[in-house]
């Protein structure tokens, strides 16, 4: 039998219902009957382990770690004519898919790739970044930005009429009332350049321009997100090389929020180059004409608290992505002590969008979640479908008093005052004088628990309010002496 030409730069392109595709890569390479070379997604590459041609036959594994666990996929089948056909199986249902590549879909079990060149689908030359200098201040975000953001609930099946309608119901539930302002596209709404080098928006996406109106209608703003890579999270279009021409374009459309997520940029960059390569958007949005609120999104690496500002970064991420339950949630909120003198007006420490809502914790785990969020000054960006969300949902996401001290003017983060086994007391300090305490329980049965104010900034309290219960409390004017449900809180407000 003839030697089949198994080597080579294949492409298997999966077209998705919003028009752009997501292509997988595999590069592979032939001695005698042994196969290796990568299996690649985005820019991420799986070593192929284990490949063996026989005729035009082949077969091999890759493996990734997710969540602790390494999940081995294997790929079997033919080459024939100029397609190679595969079967994959193993991973556990996410045959096809890589982990952090294409999500919010997962890829079929049976692919046909195309032989297409060697270079294709490798990352662009580099770009060197700027020379390092402060960004100006854009005067926004004096207080954490409120708002909402697709991500958390929808992933990649956000739409135009979805965004609509969480615009129509930021205003009806009271959420615009009680201070949330900006309705956030998050990743997938991007489609390719045109010829002009323009970013275009796929069929989910029709009008951007009309879509901002609509939104800037009801008396709200709207923000949209993108990659200093050439490739989002999600391998959607990102601005690498386009990043002047993006913040026009943003700016043209009418959008109020930049969220701009690494991710791809890493197989160009180094983390030490995060700087640089951040305030070439940082210029690129002070030069559009239109103040953008810019939020950075790099998980918190490479000390970003310290030159985020300098960027004239709003808010940046300080941690990776949260998830739907009490572990990750309490893990990001109750890790961020260390960075609590690093946010002031202006530039805030975003641990991550909230999950209140969004059905993977109980309410009393949600009220942490805002309590804690707020202690923090952080960014309160809701993560759920506020079109259907129900009353006791509304009611933590919209509680004025909480809220209150998010945005307290003075812009100062909470911190860890004590800790105690599983209970911890956090206080923040107050434009008023006042303080913010929050008495934390994160064990597994209920905790009496009790603070004193003096010893948090407040010798005598001239008034002491429960902002979950939403009444004064009586007796009060040294300390609080209360019972704390588990993973629970009870929150107040101390007036000087
Ligand atoms: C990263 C970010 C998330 C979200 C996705 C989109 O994981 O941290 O918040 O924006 O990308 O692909």
């Amino acid at each position: 039998m003839l030697a089949a030409d198994v080597a080579g730069n294949w492409v298997f392109s999966v077209p998705g219902p919003d028009g752009t595709s997501r292509d997988t890569y595999f590069r592979l390479k032939q001695e005698g009957g042994k196969l290796s070379g990568v299996v690649q997604q985005g820019y991420n590459n799986r070593t192929i382990d284990n490949g063996t041609v026989v005729g035009s036959h082949l077969k091999f594994d890759t493996s990734f770690t997710g969540r602790g666990q390494t999940v081995t996929i294997t790929y079997e089948g033919d080459v024939t004519g100029d397609e190679l056909h595969l079967k994959t199986s193993g991973g556990g249902g996410r045959a096809g898919g890589f982990p952090g590549g294409g999500r919010g879909r997962g890829g079929p079990a049976e692919m046909i790739a195309k032989k297409t060149g060697d270079t294709v689908g490798l990352p662009p030359a580099r770009i060197e970044p700027p020379a390092l200098h402060p960004v100006k201040y854009n005067g926004l975000a004096k207080t954490p930005p409120m708002g909402w953001n697709s991500w958390n609930h929808f992933k990649g099946q956000i739409d135009d009429p979805g965004v609509r309608g969480i615009a129509d119901a930021m205003v009806s539930s009271g959420m615009k009332d009680a201070g949330y302002q900006y309705v956030n596209i998050d990743d997938t709404w991007e489609a390719q350049r045109d010829a002009g080098g323009n970013i275009t928006t796929n069929k989910r996406f029709p009008d951007m321009k009309a879509l901002a109106d609509y939104v800037h209608s009801k008396g709200l703003k709207i923000g949209l997100y993108s990659s200093p890579g050439p490739k989002t999270c999600a391998n959607y279009e990102g601005s690498y090389g386009h990043e002047e021409q993006d913040a026009k374009t943003y700016a043209a459309w009418g959008f109020d929020y930049l969220k701009y997520d690494w991710c791809s940029a890493s197989a160009i960059y180094k983390d030490e180059e995060m700087h640089a390569v951040y305030q070439k958007m940082g210029d690129a949005l002070s030069a559009a004409g239109r103040p953008i609120l810019f939020s950075l999104c790099q998980y918190g690496r490479a000390n970003v608290q310290e030159w985020g500002p300098s960027v004239d970064g709003n808010a940046w991420r300080t941690t990776g992505d949260i998830s739907d339950n009490w572990r990750s949630m309490s893990t990001i909120g109750f890790g961020q002590n260390d960075l609590a003198k690093w946010a002031a007006p202006g530039h805030f420490n975003d641990p991550d969008m909230l999950e209140i809502g969004n059905g993977g914790m109980s309410a009393v785990e949600y009220r942490t979640h805002m309590s804690l969020w707020s202690m923090l000054a952080a960014p309160l960006l809701a993560g759920n479908d506020l079109r259907t969300m129900n009353d006791e949902t509304k009611e933590i996401l919209v509680n004025k008093d909480v809220i209150a001290i998010d945005q307290d003017k003075a812009g100062q983060q909470g911190h860890r005052a004590s800790q105690n086994g599983d209970t911890e007391i956090w206080v923040k300090p107050l434009a008023d004088g006042g303080i913010a305490v929050a008495l934390f329980n994160r064990g597994e049965a209920g905790a009496d628990m009790k603070a004193a104010w003096a010893g948090l900034g407040v010798k005598k309290a001239k008034k002491v309010r429960d902002l979950w219960a939403h009444k004064d409390l009586t007796g009060a004017a040294e300390g609080y002496s209360t019972t704390v449900p588990a993973h629970g809180v009870v929150m107040v407000r101390v007036w000087k």
